[in-house]
């Protein structure tokens, strides 16, 4: 089986293991603080993921959230993994999470499939053909004023209530948008935006595992990423996102609320 083909597999056996699952209290544990929640289901789902990949395409890097990576420094594609994104959600709520499967070589994006689990639906594109949800094309939205644009974000604290040097700017931004909203699932975040269900995303932290899927989709649907700064996304290592519905947005928030010379 080709790449694409068994990751589409391995999504959605995993989605339908967690749609199923019925986590008790004492499977949720803390990592970083009370904050940053793990569950055996994202330990387990990571490794079924891992598995399924790794006899296929032994030589392949795996980075995922819950386990170090496999392989690091080999040849082979490097695959992203998120087996929940969104465990609050998926803690408090049993809605709004998602496995993310990301597969790049090297800087070439591959593909992209974000499993929004309980819809379900699945978000998908391989590089160069489109994004779809199941099987139907998606776009970006085509608004393009400020007071047109929705805006996601996250990780409300830390983009927006905690200081940080952009802080500023971020809050003027939130305040002129028509509205902010926060899923709690970047991936499936940046597929809204890929759907054209929002216009605009910002986070000061993302991982890879989080954002390298979604923003493959995203891109593919017309939308556009960087970090504050406008430089390309890194694919290996925590950073801050922007994403927005086109490339002019992207630009004009830059310029108007980020500090970036016009
Ligand atoms: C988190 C979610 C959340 C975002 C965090 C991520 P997790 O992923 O995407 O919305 O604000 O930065 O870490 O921990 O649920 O996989
Ligand atoms: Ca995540
Ligand atoms: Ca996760």
């Amino acid at each position: 089986m080709e790449r694409f083909a068994l990751a589409r597999e391995l999504v959605l056996q995993a989605g339908a293991a967690l749609r199923e699952s019925r986590l008790r209290e004492d499977e949720i544990q803390h990592k970083s603080g009370y904050q940053d929640l793990v569950t055996r289901w994202d330990k387990e789902t990571e490794q079924f993921l891992r598995r399924g990949i790794s006899e296929a395409f032994p030589q392949d890097i795996i980075v995922g959230e819950e386990y170090p990576a496999a392989n690091e420094g080999a040849e082979g594609c490097t695959w992203y993994l998120d087996p929940i994104d969104g465990t609050t959600n998926f803690v408090s709520q049993h809605r709004n999470y998602a496995v993310s499967v990301g597969c790049w070589r090297g800087e070439e994006p591959l593909f992209g499939l974000v499993l929004d689990v309980e819809r379900p639906a699945l978000y998908w594109a391989e590089a160069g053909s489109g994004a779809f949800r199941d099987g139907t094309p998606l776009h970006t939205s085509r608004r393009r004023e400020v007071q047109e644009l929705l805006m996601t974000v996250p990780g409300v604290p830390r983009t927006l209530l905690n200081p940080h040097p952009r802080q500023e700017g971020l809050l003027r931004l939130a305040r002129e948008v028509r509205g902010v909203r926060s899923l709690g699932s970047v991936a499936l975040e940046l597929c809204a935006l890929a759907a054209g269900e929002a216009d605009l995303f910002v986070t000061l932290r993302s991982c890879p595992w989080d954002h390298n899927a979604g923003r493959i989709i995203l891109a593919e649907a017309g939308g556009s990423l960087c970090d504050l700064e406008g430089e390309f996304l890194p694919l290996d290592r925590r950073t801050p996102v922007l994403a927005a519905n086109a490339p002019e947005t992207l630009r004009l928030v830059r310029e108007r609320y980020l500090g970036a010379a016009e």
